[in-house]
């Protein structure tokens, strides 16, 4: 299992870093499987896997039993949990929080944005800690690109900066001008794992539902269905009633 040590290794190695996200038991055993670097519990469960609409619905009881799974199904590989909307609210909430995943047997925790003393806090208690930055779905009035104005671009570089200062071993650059992730990777010593951050990111992140196509939904402009298991899966079913009333 990758350490956070091992992944920003990576980056002096240039060696690329594979992310993706997984939910539950079945999916992180295939993503195991294919030799995925790291597994992100992302609280996009929240629309993949429970069909609402924002992130902000979940918390940090879903959040902790679709972890459970994944890393019972991936134990060999560096699994993320991603902290909901408000499980770090404030500094101690936010190690409580970060601990419950841990104990569950995540390697490190994600979180969005920079709030106030939060990773301070977590590094301080040896948390690994994954920062996101650029569009951030918690808190966002809309999905469009981010730091496509000189004060918004300067803002999230700032952010990258501080980020790294702290010690947050890694970096999710989400939604942002491929120029600014480039320069971002060049500034910074933690690894930058875009989604929609362009090609130049030291790794990348996409939503499993997006990259195996388990949708027929349009997917976002920087993702890529790499399989169309929606349509592998409903043929199936199909095969599946067809037999039943075959009395096969
Ligand atoms: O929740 C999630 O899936 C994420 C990725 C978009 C990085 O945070």
């Amino acid at each position: 299992m990758l350490t956070p040590e091992d992944i920003k290794a990576k980056k002096s190695k240039h060696e690329m870093i594979s992310m993706i996200t997984a939910y539950d038991f079945a999916f992180a055993k295939m993503a195991e499987a294919a030799g995925i670097d790291q597994i992100l519990v992302g609280d996009s469960l929240a629309n993949t896997m429970l069909g609402y609409k924002s992130t902000r619905e979940i918390g940090m009881t879903e959040m902790l039993i679709f972890a459970a799974a994944v890393c019972r199904g991936a134990p060999n590989t560096h699994v993320i949990g991603d902290m909901p909307y408000m499980s770090d609210k404030d500094p101690q909430t936010a190690y409580d929080n970060a601990r419950r995943f841990l104990d569950v047997g995540c390697s490190s925790i994600k979180l969005e944005g920079t709030p106030e003393g939060v990773i301070e806090f977590l590094r301080s208690k040896d948390i690994p800690v994954c920062a996101h930055l650029g569009l951030l779905p918690q808190t966002a009035e809309n999905f469009k690109q981010k730091g496509r104005t000189e004060e918004e671009a300067r803002a999230i570089e700032e952010a990258a900066k501080f980020v790294d200062s702290l010690g947050c071993f890694e970096m999710v650059l989400e939604h942002i001008p491929e120029e600014l992730g480039t320069k971002i990777t060049k500034e910074v010593s933690a690894p930058t794992i875009g989604i929609g951050g362009g090609k130049f990111t030291d790794g990348h992140v996409l939503v499993m539902h997006d990259a195996l196509g388990m949708h027929p939904n349009k997917i976002p402009p920087f993702a890529t269905k790499f399989v169309d298991m929606y349509s592998v899966g409903v043929q199936g079913f199909k095969n599946y009633i067809e037999s039943v009333k075959a009395r096969a």
